[in-house]
């Protein structure tokens, strides 16, 4: 088990990833990482029943961001538009609820067949990975509040989210935080 000591740390191992982060990769270099939270203290915000999102580093083939989960907070069921994403949960316990997407149309279409299939909770050191369009999910913290570092490989501007339906909206990304030199 890797064991960095500081953010600052994570995001040097993420850059000598280079230009196209493969996602094994990133996997081998979040799991079981553990950030010394005087490090990572200057990047965690909260709001009172929802996530904050708190940008750490960003570049053209990755982003770097802090979620902070208030107690029962939750994400939109969605997906991952292009890209690969990854998370490392520091603090507290998460719960990943996944679903099966068909499109009886056509992919992309603003109605799909949406069903769950199976849950999984994470606790401290562990990992979850997405990939692009067909692998949806819901996360939330499940036992008070949580901490996770997410790795957007490349930087996710917009991705689809889903109402339990089936119909699904285009939500443009956004940060709570963004710090003074990314
Ligand atoms: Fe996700």
């Amino acid at each position: 088990m890797t064991t960095l000591h500081g953010i600052d740390d994570l995001v040097v191992a993420l850059r000598e990833l280079g230009d196209v982060l493969q996602p094994v990769r990133v996997a081998a270099t979040l799991r079981g990482v553990r950030i010394d939270a005087r490090t990572l203290e200057q990047f965690l915000t909260w709001a009172p029943g929802r996530y904050t999102r708190n940008l750490v580093a960003r570049d053209g083939a990755f982003e770097l961001i802090a979620i902070c989960w208030d107690q029962d907070a939750r994400s939109a069921i969605h997906d991952h538009a292009d890209s690969d994403c990854a998370f490392v949960l520091q603090s507290g316990a998460i719960t990943c609820e996944n679903y099966r997407v068909a499109w009886p149309d056509a992919p992309g279409s603003p109605r799909c067949e949406l069903r769950a299939t199976t849950t999984r909770t994470l606790r401290e050191g562990e990992i979850d990975m997405r990939s692009g369009h067909l692998s949806v999910h819901r996360v939330g913290a499940c036992d008070g509040r949580a901490v996770t570092l997410h790795v957007y490989a490349k930087p996710i501007d917009a991705c689809t989210v889903f109402d339990e339906d089936g119909t699904t909206r285009i939500m443009p990304s956004r940060y709570d935080t963004v710090p003074a030199v990314v």
